[in-house]
């Protein structure tokens, strides 16, 4: 693979222990970068309404600001000021192959931990306004020119413009500031104010990062675990005694509240299996593929005999987990136990840049690999297509 994006002296080894999420860094381009979509596109992709999309404008001075979500129509873009104004549109890489294909080269980062390419169109003078992201994000410069301001960190607690949805910062102090250029990367970790306005015509390509809060974690694992509890698992008292005083609750029962909860959250594998499916949930469950009539086995390897091809959905999150008695496939949410025999093909299977063709033979070579073809067609993360579609 001719890298495109990474100059070839980027160190990915030195960039995991230096920089991820410790401090930013901008890597200058090779100078070769060719935006793989146009304005034109995006700003077509924003009326779509199965498209995530907003438009952020602010007055001259940057101290009023106005945040629209999409779908937006051809006139809301010919009614725009010439200056001031950006356009973001969400997760292109599920729609566009050229977007997605940027990707490749950030396969030094689990590709389970990637959210989306967000991209954004800027005129001259636009931008979101500083603020801070909860999630890691390296922004590819595109067309045209942007100057990057770098504050501190902040966080949570750091006072917000009000009246805005955009999560502005009160105070913004710059600390540093890089212009960049067509290729040129900058990565900022979490919570670091950044505030990013282009110089002319600008296009940015975020790829961001899946971070989930402690909160959340707690809050979905809980979830999945307690649908696991028999209600007959239930507190008891240990040690009963005669109290001296019946309207006390002894401190010593916490440890004993303490001990039933860890000894439900100690079991790693189901630790693990909640993970897996909270990481590949999708993104826009509302989009799903999912058949509503599920296809049985023999009908699928029908659908192959009469010269149809299975081919991955560019939504679908797929990751595994080995394990010494099988492997653990997750697919967009769902579990799928494997064999140690199918868990080795499972790499090629979740890599998002091999083509079916590469694993599809071997996994229908088996039952439970045509099994497991059968129920990822059925979750959407596969889809049938005739063989000239998957020739374009
Ligand atoms: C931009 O592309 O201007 C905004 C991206 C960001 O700051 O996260
Ligand atoms: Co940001």
């Amino acid at each position: 693979m001719t890298p495109w994006l990474l100059p070839e002296t980027f160190d990915r080894a030195l960039f995991l222990r230096d920089y991820w999420q410790k401090k930013p860094l901008l890597i200058r381009g090779s100078g070769s970068f060719s935006d793989p979509i146009s304005p034109d596109e995006l700003a077509g992709l924003a009326c779509e309404s199965i498209v995530e999309s907003r438009l952020v404008q602010s007055d001259a001075a940057r101290t009023g600001w106005k945040v629209r979500n999409g779908p937006f129509t051809e006139k809301d873009f010919s009614a725009l000021p010439p200056t001031h104004w950006s356009l973001l549109v969400q997760a292109v890489d599920q729609w566009h192959e050229g977007v997605r294909g940027m990707l490749r080269e950030f396969d030094f980062i689990p590709r389970w931990r990637i959210d989306d390419v967000m991209i954004s169109v800027a005129s001259d003078g636009g931008g979101v306004g500083p603020h801070f992201d909860y999630y890691d994000v390296f922004l590819i410069q595109g067309l045209g020119r942007k100057r990057w301001q770098l504050g501190g960190a902040v966080d949570s607690q750091s006072p917000l413009l009000p009246d805005t949805d955009l999560r502005l910062l009160k105070h913004f102090d710059p600390q540093e500031n890089w212009i960049v250029e067509p290729g040129d990367i900058l990565y900022l970790p979490p919570n670091l104010a950044h505030y990013g306005i282009a110089i002319g015509d600008s296009v940015t390509y975020s790829i961001g990062f899946r971070t989930p809060s402690v909160a959340e974690i707690l809050d979905d694992f809980s979830a999945a675990l307690v649908q696991d509890l028999p209600p007959d698992l239930r507190y008891f008292d240990s040690d009963p005694e005669v109290p001296a005083r019946p309207g006390e609750l002894r401190a010593s029962v916490a440890e004993q509240i303490l001990g039933l909860i860890h000894t439900q959250l100690l079991d790693k594998r189901r630790a693990g299996r909640w993970f897996g499916r909270y990481m590949t949930s999708p993104k826009y469950p509302e989009l799903s593929n999912a058949s509503a009539e599920p296809l049985s086995v023999q009908t699928l390897l029908q659908y192959l005999d009469d010269g149809e091809v299975l081919l991955r959905n560019p939504a679908a999150r797929l990751a595994f987990t080995d394990h010494d008695d099988g492997a653990d496939l997750y697919a967009d949410g769902h579990l799928l136990p494997c064999s140690k025999a199918l868990g080795a093909l499972l790499p090629q299977l979740c890599d998002p840049f091999t083509e079916a063709v590469d694993w599809l033979d071997a996994f229908l070579a088996s039952t439970e690999g045509a099994r497991l073809m059968t129920d990822l067609y059925n979750h959407g993360c596969l889809y049938l297509a005739d063989d000239e579609e998957s020739d374009d």
